[in-house]
């Protein structure tokens, strides 16, 4: 019979508790995930109690407080701490989000968080993000054309050609979506994913490029898109209000009209 127990040295343990000052009024508890490589130490879950009184109010302004005055060896990505470099994606309380852009007050109680889930774990909060930017790689995210440029000007596109890619250009590749999909976690090796596929949809959209077809070429597999099942987890988390999953079924679209050509 097949047995579904972790490795003894995978499951998850009670770390370190550090508890806020006494006498401090208005104090939210963190729970953060903590593994540390180098050790041959479990993952932890470790506690900390801040004072929210001198906290800036994002979930990342909390875990910067954590690094900065309580306890150095926390790992996390992050850089632009305005939504726009997608590098601080992670999992608060169950749904992965950017953690510059999420308010501490919009969760009750404690504030549970987690690194992307289904990835490898490089250290804490970092996971190994190597394999996703391949497959990003695979996609050509780049214009491709064979009409040469018209001498000192730029490739020209109507306005209305230029708002097809409204949603699209703003994704900041944060994985949310693709490590929320349950499509994505069993397949990852070959499934695209839901960012992914959002990525590619955009360069068939852009009316500039000139490769549809080895494009449509590349996804006509049932694997790199047609695991996408439908199952909405991706569009429901995206932290930027995107719809991949509508830029996955007009993908499915566009594929089944060039057959019927
Ligand atoms: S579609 Fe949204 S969740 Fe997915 S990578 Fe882009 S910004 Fe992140
Ligand atoms: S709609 Fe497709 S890509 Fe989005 S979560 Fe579901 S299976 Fe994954
Ligand atoms: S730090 Fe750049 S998106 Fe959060």
């Amino acid at each position: 019979m097949a047995e579904f127990t972790l490795p003894k040295n995978s499951v998850v343990i009670k770390g370190k508790n550090f508890k806020a000052l006494p006498g401090l009024k208005n104090v939210r508890r963190f729970e953060v995930y903590r593994w540390d490589p180098d050790t041959n130490e479990n993952p932890r879950i470790d506690s900390y109690e801040l004072d929210m009184d001198n906290c800036g109010p994002m979930v990342l302004d909390a875990i910067l407080k954590i690094k900065n005055e309580v306890d150095s060896s926390l790992t996390f990505r992050r850089s632009c701490r305005e939504g726009v470099c997608g590098s601080c994606a992670m999992s608060v309380n169950g749904k992965n989000t950017l953690a510059c852009t999420k308010a501490i007050d919009s969760y009750p109680n404690i504030i549970k968080i987690f690194p992307l889930p289904h990835m490898q774990v490089i250290k804490d909060l970092v996971p190994d993000m190597r394999h996703f930017y391949e497959q990003y790689a695979s996609i050509k995210p780049w214009i491709e054309t064979k009409t040469p440029a018209l001498q000192d000007s730029e490739r020209l596109q109507s306005k209305s050609d230029r708002e097809k890619l409204d949603g699209l250009y703003d994704c900041v590749l944060c994985a949310c979506c693709s490590t929320s999909c349950p499509s994505y976690w069993w397949n990852s090796e070959q499934y695209l994913g839901p960012a992914v596929l959002l990525q590619a949809y955009r360069w068939l959209v852009d009316s500039r490029d000139e490769a549809t077809e080895p494009r449509l070429d590349l996804l006509e597999d049932s694997f790199k898109l047609y695991r996408c099942h439908t199952i909405m987890n991706c569009t429901d988390t995206c932290p930027k209000g995107l719809n991949p999953a509508k830029a996955i079924a007009e993908t499915k679209k566009m594929l089944l009209e060039r057959k019927l050509r």
